[in-house]
């Protein structure tokens, strides 16, 4: 692939969004950004640090201080906040709920949508979230809205958590999902919300290589356009 294109991937929690987009990435030798790790990161910092969400003035200044960075690598990549890595802490289900209690936060997506775009800026880009193909790159080259219904979405959610041994209900998972879907898609500022021009696909009947056989065919076809 010699254009360097920017490729968005937003849609719901578990909806298959960073599975295809790594995938993807490695196939076209992009460089994936991990939006929602950003997100999660900056709620693992304020739970660090003790500050309230309600207190935006500490919140203000965490921001201030705070530097988020992906190490990219074809193994996975890693996320280190103020130097440390990071990566695990922020999967755990208590981060899960503060990332997305955190993201209705004008301040804090302000930042990091400023941090994206850098990250983004040249292009060669894979990047998934809830607002990617509508705030952040609304001119991206490529837009995809996966999806795929709540019971696929936890069920898969839920065989992710187990399998790192974690002890959850099924029914835990899915409320938590429900939750956070409503809270994603109802917040003022930048809601999940699907770019009028993006493509949509429903993952529920798909697997990982078919959804990124998907996504590689279409943009394959469609580069000539661009
Ligand atoms: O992997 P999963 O889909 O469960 O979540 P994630 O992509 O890691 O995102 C965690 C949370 O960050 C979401 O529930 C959103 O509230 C927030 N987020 C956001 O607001 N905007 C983005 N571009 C990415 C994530």
């Amino acid at each position: 692939m010699k254009k360097k294109f920017v490729i968005a991937v937003d849609g719901p929690a578990a909806s298959g969004k960073s599975t295809t987009a790594k995938g993807l990435a490695k196939k076209l030798e992009y460089v994936y950004i991990d939006t929602g790790a950003m997100y999660r990161a900056c709620g693992l910092y304020a739970l660090n640090k003790n500050i309230p969400l309600s207190d935006l003035e500490a919140l203000k200044s965490m921001l201030e201080t705070i530097d988020i960075k992906i190490e990219y690598s074809n193994s996975g990549n890693k996320i280190f906040l103020n130097g440390e890595d990071v990566t695990n802490r922020i999967r755990e289900e208590e981060i899960t709920k503060i990332s997305s209690e955190i993201a209705v936060i004008g301040i804090v997506r302000k930042k990091m949508v400023e941090l994206q775009r850098k990250m983004g800026e040249n292009g060669g880009v894979i990047l998934d979230g809830r607002d990617i193909g509508t705030v952040v790159f609304p001119n991206a080259d490529f837009k995809f809205f996966m999806s795929a219904s709540v019971q696929v979405r936890a069920t898969r959610r839920w065989e992710e958590l187990k399998a790192r041994g974690v002890e959850i209900s099924y029914e835990e998972v899915e409320k938590e999902l429900i939750w956070r879907d409503k809270n994603d898609s109802t917040r003022e500022i930048s809601p999940l919300r699907k770019a009028d021009d993006a493509i949509l696909i429903d993952t529920s009947n798909l697997s990982i290589e078919e959804q990124v056989e998907f996504l590689y065919n279409y943009i394959i076809e469609n580069m000539e356009k661009k």
